[in-house]
Parts: C-alpha cells; sequence; structure tokens
C-alpha cells in the first residue's frame, strides 16, 4: 500500500478532532502528517498516535512540500481559497465544506454510493452535507431496486452539526445562559433554520439536500423536497423520509436489502420498542435505520427514520474513506 504526506486543515475544529480519531481507528498508511488551523490555534499542540505535532497557520505555502491528501473542515472562504492552492501543488483535496459541492467539475462523494466518481476528480472531491450522507446510504440501493420518484425529508439536526459553536450554545443553554451561535435558544426548543433563507422560503440546508442528492445519485429528475430543523440533541441528526418508488416493492425484500447494504444497520422491532436513537449511534460509523413501513396513501411508498453521527458518517468519516478510497486507487 501505497504510504501517503497527508493535512489535516481545520484539526483544531469539532471535525477536524474527530479526523483525528478517525485516522488513528483506521489505521492509515501515513509517512507524514501536518495539522493546519487560523492564526488563532497555530502554535497548540494536537497527539496523534502517541506523539505530539504543533498546529501551524494555514497559508499559501502550506502545501509546498509534497503532501499526497489534505482533509478540509475549515469553512467555505478557507476552502475557497485554499483548495485550488494545494491542488496546483499535487495535492487531492477532500473537503467538508460546501463550496465545491455543487461544482460540475469537482465529485460529490459517498463511498458507499459512488466511489467512482472519485476517479475523474482534478484535485478536488467534495464531501457532502452530514444530511445528505446518510440519506443517500440508506437510499441508493433502493434506488437501484425500485426507482425513487420521489422524496420528502424532514430532518431533526444536531447542534454539533454548527460546530464548536452550536455545542456550547446547548451547553451553556441548559444552564440558562443566551445563545451566541442559533438566532434563538436552543435548549428547551426546535429551530425550524438551519443556514440562511434564500428567496423561495426554502434554507440553504434544505437547497444543499435536494441538489446533493441529486448529483450522487447521479439522477437530475428525482423530486425530492426538504425541511431541516434544528433540535437540542448533542450529536446525531435524525431524519423522516418519506420515498415514493416507480416501481412496486415487497416490504420484507425492502428490509432485506437494507440489511445487506454497506454502511447500513437495520434497528427496526417496534414489538420491543427497538428504532434508532442519535444517543446510541453516536460514535458510530454506520447510518442506522428503522420504522419501515409502507406509505399506504401512495401506490408504492415506504416511511424510513434514519440516524447517523453527523461528525462521523456525516464528515470526518466519510472525508477518511474517501482518501482510503484514493489510496487504493493509487496502490493499484
Ligand atoms: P482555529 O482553531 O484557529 O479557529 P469549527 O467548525 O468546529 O468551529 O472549526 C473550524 C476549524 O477551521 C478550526 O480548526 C479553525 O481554526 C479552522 N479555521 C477557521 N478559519 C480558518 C482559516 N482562515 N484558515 C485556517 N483554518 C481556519
Amino acid at each position: 500500500m501505497k504510504k501517503v504526506n497527508l493535512a489535516v486543515v481545520g484539526a483544531t475544529g469539532m471535525v477536524g478532532r474527530t479526523f483525528l480519531k478517525v485516522l488513528e481507528e483506521r489505521n492509515l498508511p501515513i509517512e507524514s502528517i501536518y495539522f493546519f488551523s487560523s492564526s488563532r490555534s497555530a502554535g497548540s499542540t494536537i497527539t496523534f498516535n502517541g506523539k505530539e505535532y504543533t498546529v501551524e497557520e494555514l497559508t499559501e505555502t502550506s502545501f509546498d512540500r509534497g503532501i499526497d491528501i489534505a482533509l478540509f473542515s475549515a469553512g467555505g472562504s478557507t476552502s475557497e481559497k485554499f483548495s485550488p492552492i494545494a491542488a496546483s501543488k499535487g495535492c487531492v483535496v477532500v473537503d467538508n465544506s460546501s463550496a465545491w459541492r455543487m461544482d460540475p467539475s469537482v465529485p460529490l462523494v459517498v463511498p458507499e454510493v459512488n466511489s467512482h466518481d472519485i476517479e475523474w476528480n482534478k484535485g478536488i472531491i467534495a464531501n457532502p452535507n452530514c444530511s445528505t450522507i446518510q440519506a443517500v446510504v440508506a437510499l441508493k440501493p433502493l434506488h437501484d431496486k425500485y426507482k425513487i420518484k420521489r422524496i420528502v425529508y424532514t430532518t431533526f439536526q444536531a447542534v454539533s452539526g454548527a460546530g464548536m459553536g452550536g455545542y456550547n450554545d446547548l451547553e451553556q443553554g441548559l444552564k440558562g445562559e443566551a445563545p451566541k451561535k442559533f438566532a434563538h435558544p436552543i435548549a428547551g426548543n426546535v429551530i425550524p433554520q438551519i443556514d440562511v433563507f434564500l428567496p423561495n422560503g426554502y434554507t440553504k440546508e434544505e437547497v444543499k439536500m435536494i441538489k446533493e442528492t441529486k448529483k450522487i445519485m447521479g439522477s437530475e429528475s428525482l423530486k425530492i423536497t426538504a425541511t431541516t430543523v434544528r433540535v437540542p440533541v448533542f450529536n446525531g441528526h435524525s431524519e423522516s423520509i418519506n420515498v415514493e418508488f416507480e416501481n412496486q416493492f415487497d416490504l420484507d425484500e425492502l428490509k432485506e436489502i437494507l440489511k445487506n447494504s454497506p454502511g447500513v444497520i437495520v434497528q427496526d422491532d417496534p414489538a420491543n420498542n427497538v428504532y434508532p436513537m442519535p444517543i446510541y449511534t453516536s460514535g458510530k460509523d454506520e447510518t442506522f435505520v428503522g420504522r419501515i413501513r409502507r406509505d399506504e396513501s401512495v401506490e408504492s411508498g415506504v416511511n424510513l427514520w434514519v440516524v447517523a453521527d453527523n461528525i462521523r458518517k456525516g464528515a470526518a468519516t466519510n472525508a477518511v474513506q474517501i482518501a482510503q478510497e484514493l489510496i487504493k486507487m493509487w496502490s493499484k
């Protein structure tokens, strides 16, 4: 297996720290590793695989040292500026921000769904939005078998999706403090707004889910609508997904397909109150599916409850899986 030089950009952030954990767990063939942040955290130290590293400030010359793969999670504007610089130095950027996701020259990848798209990267690969990743892991195998016609997404998203600031708002909010990150208190509340509103009344998060699902599934004709909601959960996004198929399906067969799909764990035993919940899926890499039942109001439809760790599968794990696929491809 080819050994690689790796960089983590945004190493001190919520997703950045999880990059480190997942990299350690998956034991990637790393020759050397570098950690970058803004000037705020530069100079601080990070322990990786038992060794201490100093965090460096990200600059235009940061990639002048033969870095093969850079995992970015430092926000859209940092990525817009620095991803092309890294790519021009021969590095492949796996970017967790939304900056490049809809660029037609950039693959948008969930390895269980479209790892083949990694091959045509030109130096930047985009990691999808967290809520989209877990949805498509569950939906792609069903689309392949029954052809999806329409999707209705309703999400229940954890505060960790808004980074450290979001996490702190819930933690401090539970002690009675006013919010700093969100427009409203999140403790004891639900906020039907994630990201900014667009002229059509949808939020950016909702439009991301709609557009990214189509791009990853390679199906522009899918009809999709979404409502995304922030809930007072520390970690782990939950989603109610209503799906309508072109073709008829057998419910037991559909459950079997999900049970045998990569990255999916079915937890569906209503008689024993078994269904996925974010406190139990936190820390896991799989996408959990339950409450699987026919939508009796349409000809051929199903309701799913889909839960995953938004910081792991929804961000860090997915990006590290892409890095692993790249290394596999280079080692052939
Ligand atoms: P820093 O610690 O210096 O602020 P989160 O989403 O959890 O808030 O984390 C954001 C991450 O992105 C942090 O590691 C942060 O570093 C990093 N970051 C923010 N702005 C920049 C920038 N301009 N250049 C490099 N890293 C940045």
